[in-house]
């Protein structure tokens, strides 16, 4: 069975030059570990919050590392320097807005500023990208939220096939008809 490669992506000014530790990337790692109960590897990143550098991170992970799910986290806000989410469309074949809508509705039950979170997704070759919020404690709310679609979604792409430990994420697959 081919082994998946996931991106792990931390976009943080600050991480990047080594002034704050990177909690989020390990935070991603924790929970691939804890979910996935089929092979995978990471590959994973710590760039600034810079359009190009971010295009050409997520780029290289799809196109070179063959990345089947690419993770970011951070830089998904309303700031200036927040461009994860317009690096990600820019880069995309496909947006795939539903990943951000549920993301959204369910970190409102926790948080009210969860809308001031533009995170999306989308689909550059066989690669799913998904944007996550900087704050570590968003990472599993979010993937929790959306992680039963994304082994289906990774078989739409002719990826390789992922399957969760359904102690954590019971995958859904539609019946073949
Ligand atoms: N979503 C969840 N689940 N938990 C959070 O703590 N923080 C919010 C929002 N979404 C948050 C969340 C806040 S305060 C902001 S500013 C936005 O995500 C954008 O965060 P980012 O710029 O670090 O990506």
């Amino acid at each position: 069975m081919k082994k998946a490669r996931i991106g792990i992506v931390t976009v943080s000014d600050r991480a990047s030059r080594g002034e704050y530790e990177d909690r989020g990337g390990p935070a991603i790692r924790e929970y691939l570990d804890r979910v996935l109960s089929s092979d995978w590897e990471p590959v994973n990143r710590v760039i600034p919050d810079e359009m190009l550098i971010v295009e050409a991170a997520l780029v290289e992970l799809c196109d070179t590392e063959k990345c089947s799910l690419v993770i970011t986290t951070g830089g998904t806000g309303p700031a200036m320097r927040d461009i994860t989410p317009d690096a990600t469309e820019a880069i995309c074949e496909k947006m795939m807005p539903g990943f951000g809508e549920l993301m959204r509705k369910v970190s409102l039950e926790k948080v009210a500023t969860a809308i001031l979170s533009r995170q999306t997704a989308g689909i550059r070759g066989q690669a799913l990208i998904i944007n996550l919020p900087g704050q570590p404690k968003a990472i599993a709310e979010c993937l929790d939220a959306v992680f039963p679609a994304i082994p289906y979604c990774i078989d739409l792409l002719d990826g390789p096939f992922i399957t969760t430990d359904p102690e954590h994420i019971e995958a859904f697959r539609p019946k073949k008809k």
